[in-house]
């Protein structure tokens, strides 16, 4: 049942879809992540069957027995995505091969059952293609999609689940962040992720475990935050959804390396971007103490976020328990920063020549 060609989804007849005068409505102003299409796809798994099933269905509630695995031991996963209607009409989506992979590699990480790479760009696109009027006009709007897979097995012993619903919901949004720089909060206290640990894949373990530092970061009056090494508590990682970067007085880019951080596909994005444009890309341990020498000496020039719902957003103030440094001119207007979010959102909405052939 594995196999590629074999995946055809049913589509079931939604009863009551959204009328078209209040989708309009929605569109206007979708915010992030709390507007939903009418539709899902579902794909089941049962050990002995394999993936069977696939479904494009009437976005509901699901059933899951009170036992199903994903409710008392997290496994659990999922993906962000987005899918943009470009300058010309045409609907499409970024580098979707990049999310199949890292969906199967965290799947593997969860022992998880994979879903299989064509399976899963079949479910994301069928589910854009019903769903292809919710897609958001505008700058910064887009549709977005997770995907993600819940252990479904009821049972309470500890071992990886026979069942699994892998399943694709759509959100039409807006910025994840409003307009200008953000301020990031440095968790001294908490951390993410540990060498072997699971900060490489993407389940909601992690996030969950962010929550509270997060909470912590928005006391301090900051928008995200950012965390250390679990061992020194002094290498700078990831914060709680989105990686980092640093510009340098010298152009030159630096990041931390990948291992106990989320393998994020705008990262690994911006690195070939900024290659492209003749500039120096380091992807290396980077120490707190020395980010802040660096801001106080006036070597460190800019600093922004980047994921798939944050795109490139600048990062103006760090914060913690050393005090606060200002980064650049401190409201995000800062060189190197506009020139890859503009060269990353021009090829992503097709708006500019696409020479690694990102655009699906
Ligand atoms: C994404 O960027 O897609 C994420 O999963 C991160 C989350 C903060 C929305």
């Amino acid at each position: 049942m594995d196999s590629a060609d074999q995946f055809r989804f049913t589509h079931l007849p939604h009863a009551a879809p959204t009328p078209a005068a209040r989708r309009a409505e929605l569109l206007a102003d979708p915010g992030f992540g709390r507007v939903f299409t009418d539709h899902m796809a579902v794909v089941r798994y049962k050990e002995g069957q394999g993936w069977h099933n696939p479904t494009i269905e009437a976005r509901a509630p699901i059933s899951l027995d009170p036992a199903a695995a994903v409710l008392h031991y997290a496994q659990e996963i999922f993906e962000g995505m987005k899918a943009y209607r470009a300058a010309d009409g045409a609907v499409v989506m970024f580098r979707p091969d990049a999310n199949a992979r890292r969906f199967r590699e965290s799947a593997e990480r969860m022992a998880m059952a994979p879903v299989p790479d064509a399976l899963f760009l079949q479910a994301v696109r069928e589910l854009v293609r019903t769903d292809r009027d919710w897609i958001p006009e505008g700058e910064n709007a887009s549709l977005y999609l997770r995907p993600f897979m819940i252990a479904s097995e009821a049972f309470l012993g500890v071992k990886p689940s026979s069942e699994y619903l892998f399943i694709v919901i759509a959100s039409p949004v807006g910025a994840y962040f409003s307009a200008g720089a953000v301020t990031v909060w440095v968790s001294e206290d908490y951390t993410r992720a540990a060498p072997g640990g699971t900060g490489a894949a993407k389940c909601g373990g992690n996030y969950a475990a962010s929550l509270l530092a997060q909470r912590e970061a928005k006391a301090h009056g900051c928008d995200q935050v950012l965390f250390l090494d679990a061992a020194e508590h002094r290498w700078i990682e990831e914060m709680g959804g989105m990686n980092i970067f640093f510009v340098m007085d010298d152009s030159t880019l630096v990041t931390p390396p990948l291992g106990t951080i989320l393998p994020g596909i705008t990262r690994d994005t911006i690195l070939t971007l900024a290659r492209d444009r003749g500039l120096t890309v380091r992807e290396d341990a980077y120490s707190i103490d020395q980010c802040y020498q660096d801001a106080a000496a006036g070597r460190l020039k800019e600093v922004f976020a980047c994921g798939t719902a944050a795109v490139v957003t600048p990062i103006g103030r760090l914060r913690g328990r050393r005090g606060e440094i200002v980064i650049g001119s401190g409201n995000g207007a800062d060189p190197v920063t506009e020139t890859l979010r503009t060269a990353l959102i021009g090829i992503q909405r097709g708006k500019a020549p696409d020479p690694h052939g990102w655009v699906q």
